[in-house]
C-alpha cells in the first residue's frame, strides 16, 4: 500500500479515504491519531493490523462537536459530570469514559460496556471529522509500545505503507495524550493523566480518584481499569533509567557513568555540565515544554542506534508533569534509581 502525505488543504481527499473504509494518520493537539470510521468494525480492525495492537485494548471515538454524543446515540446517558467536563474542556485533551449504546462496534469497546469519547481541539481535526460525516475512531498512531507521534513524519516512520494516508498539520501542541477520565465508577476516575491536570478535573468536579496504575506497576494478576495502561509502553529501543535525586546528585552520577552508548534525557540547564551526550526537555520546571518534546526526544534517542542506556531524572508528578511521569516510568519499565539511597 501507498501512503499519501497531505497537506491542509486535502482535508476532503482524507474524508472520501474515511467515508471508503480506509485508515488516515490525523493531527490532533496532543499527538497524531490513527483513524478510521468509529461505526464501521471491519474498518475499525484495520487500525489493530496498521499498529500491531492487541484486540483487548478499546479505541478513543473522536466527535466533532459536543452534541455528536446524541447525535450518534453514542452513550446511554450523558451523567451531569459529563457536561460539567465537557463546558470546561472541551474542545480539548480530556477523554471520557461512559456507558455505550450498542452503536458502538465490538472492534472499538473491545468488550467493555464502556466506551470512550473525545471532542479534540485541532481545527483539522475537527474538519475532519465533519467532512467524513461520522466520529472516528483513532488511537494513538505510532507501532504498538512505541512512543506516539508528534509529527507527520514520526507517524510515516511508523506507518509507510501500512495505512492509507497521513495529513500533515504541523507538530502536535500538547505532546502527551489526552487524560482518560471514567465516569462510569462511582467516583470520577482518572486512568490516564494527559494534558488536562487532576488539580484542573477537581476544580471542576470536587472528588476525583486516580487510578494506581497512573504511577505504580500492575501487580501480577490484577486487571487493568484501562487495558492500555498493562502494556509496556512508550519505549524507546534503548534502556531507560530513571533518577530519583537533586539536580547536583544526577549530574554526578550520570559523569561517572559516562561512556559512548550513554545519553541523558535532561533539561537545558544541565547541557554544559553533562559530559555525555543530551537530549533536552526544555527548561527546569517547565513541564508543559516538558510534555510537548517528550516523545520526540525519545524517538530522536532511538535515531541515534549507538545508544543504549538513556538516564533521565524522576519527573515532579504536579500537573502536567504527572503525564511525564507516567510515560517515563513505564518507558523505564518502572526501574528508578534513589541516589539519595546510594
Ligand atoms: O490524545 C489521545 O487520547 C490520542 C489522540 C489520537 O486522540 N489517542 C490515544 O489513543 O492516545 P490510545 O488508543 O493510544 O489510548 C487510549 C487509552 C488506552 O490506554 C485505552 O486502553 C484506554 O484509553 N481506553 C479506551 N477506551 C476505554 C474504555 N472504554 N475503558 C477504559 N479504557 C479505555
Ligand atoms: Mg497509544
Amino acid at each position: 500500500m501507498k501512503t499519501q502525505v497531505l497537506d491542509k488543504s486535502q482535508v476532503d481527499i482524507a474524508a472520501r479515504i474515511l467515508k471508503n473504509g480506509g485508515v488516515v494518520g490525523i493531527p490532533t493537539e496532543t499527538v497524531y491519531g490513527l483513524a478510521t470510521d468509529a461505526l464501521n468494525g471491519e474498518a475499525v480492525k484495520k487500525i489493530f493490523q496498521a499498529k500491531g495492537r492487541p484486540m483487548d485494548n478499546p479505541l478513543i471515538v473522536h466527535i466533532a462537536d459536543y452534541s455528536d454524543i446524541e447525535k450518534y446515540n453514542l452513550v446511554r446517558e450523558i451523567p451531569e459530570s459529563a457536561e460539567k467536563l465537557a463546558k470546561a474542556f472541551w474542545p480539548g485533551p480530556l477523554t471520557i469514559i461512559m456507558k455505550r449504546t450498542d452503536v458502538i462496534p465490538p472492534e472499538v469497546s473491545a468488550g467493555l460496556d464502556t466506551v470512550a469519547i473525545r471532542f479534540p481541539a485541532h481545527p483539522l481535526a475537527q474538519q475532519i471529522i465533519k467532512a467524513a460525516g461520522t466520529p472516528l475512531a483513532a488511537p494513538s498512531a505510532n507501532l504498538s509500545g512505541s512512543p506516539s507521534p508528534t509529527t507527520a513524519r514520526h507517524v510515516l516512520n511508523d506507518m509507510d505503507g501500512r495505512i492509507d494516508a497521513v495529513l500533515d498539520g504541523g507538530a502536535s501542541e500538547v505532546g502527551v495524550e489526552s487524560t482518560v477520565i471514567t465516569l462510569a465508577a462511582d467516583v470520577p476516575r482518572v486512568l490516564r493523566p494527559g494534558g488536562v491536570t487532576v488539580e484542573e478535573l477537581r476544580e471542576a468536579l470536587g472528588e476525583v480518584e486516580v487510578d494506581d496504575a497512573v504511577i505504580h506497576q500492575l501487580k501480577e494478576g490484577a486487571v487493568a481499569a484501562s487495558p492500555g495502561m498493562k502494556y509496556k509502553h512508550y519505549a524507546p529501543k534503548a534502556n531507560v533509567l530513571l533518577l530519583k535525586g537533586g539536580d547536583e546528585a544526577y549530574i554526578s552520577y550520570v559523569n561517572a557513568h559516562a561512556a559512548d552508548d550513554v545519553c541523558a534525557l535532561c533539561c537545558d540547564e544541565d547541557l554544559l555540565l553533562l559530559k555525555v551526550k543530551t537530549v533536552s526537555l526544555g527548561r527546569r520546571g517547565d513541564y508543559l515544554t516538558h510534555a510537548r518534546h517528550l516523545f520526540d526526544c525519545l524517538r530522536r534517542i532511538d535515531e541515534n542506534k549507538t545508544i543504549c542506556t538513556v538516564y533521565s531524572r524522576l519527573p515532579s508528578v504536579e500537573g502536567v508533569g504527572l503525564a511525564v511521569y507516567n510515560r517515563l516510568i513505564r518507558a523505564a519499565g518502572f526501574e528508578v534509581i534513589d541516589l539519595e539511597a546510594l
